[in-house]
């Protein structure tokens, strides 16, 4: 049976294009159906886009919002989609526990760095001004903490081109739009 999949997004969407395109026709077409794409943001870009492959989406603002109440809300608006699981791709917003207890080890998040040496945000621009040579790629299930679940993937990004911030983060997309689909292919094959 396809896994049934929510990806939640808070902006471009260019992980959220990609895994779509890999239900629709590519690695992860027997694996899951992309259901819905919700965003917390009116204007992410992704949204038009997810529209586009034919996804359902909708979007459920977070500003002004109470962490719990927004997640709240969240749950309830998702219970009716039977959903397996839950794709972050660019959601900027950290869950609360009542979400993540919810969908316990369903939930999924893709990090733009090693979730050992930089946790948070700006994690290209700490590769940038450390003028690392290579930077990594994580992806990991989702609990209480920032960054801090367990770990399905790790994927390296050579940076040695890269002398300026927006090729360190083509460089990286580059590498994320491949190595996402690839760990969740893993992760419900596995779960099969
Ligand atoms: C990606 O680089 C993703 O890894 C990162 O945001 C970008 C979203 O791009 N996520 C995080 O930093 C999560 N903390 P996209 O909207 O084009 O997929």
């Amino acid at each position: 049976m396809k896994k049934r999949v929510a990806i939640l997004i808070s902006g471009h969407g260019t992980n959220m294009e990609a895994i779509i395109k890999n239900s629709q026709n590519g690695i992860l077409k027997d694996h899951c159906e992309v259901i819905l794409v919700l965003s917390n943001k009116k204007k992410a870009k992704g949204l038009k886009i997810a529209k586009s492959y034919g996804i359902e989406t909708t979007c459920i603002i977070s500003k002004g919002k109470k962490r719990k109440k927004f997640d709240i809300e969240l749950i309830n608006f998702l219970e009716k989609y039977k959903l397996d699981y839950i794709v972050l791709a660019g959601f900027m917003r950290i869950l609360s526990s009542e979400f993540i207890k919810t969908y316990k080890n369903r939930i999924i998040n893709i990090h733009p760095a090693d979730t050992d040496k930089f946790k948070g945000l700006g994690a290209y621009e700490w590769a940038y001004e450390n003028k690392l040579d290579s930077t990594a790629i994580t992806v990991h299930f989702v609990d209480s903490g920032v960054d801090t679940g367990k770990v399905i993937g790790k994927r390296k990004v050579n940076l040695q081109k890269a002398d300026t911030l927006v090729k360190v983060k083509e460089q990286g997309l580059k590498v994320e739009h491949k190595f996402y689909s690839e760990m969740l292919k893993k992760v419900f094959e596995k779960n099969s």
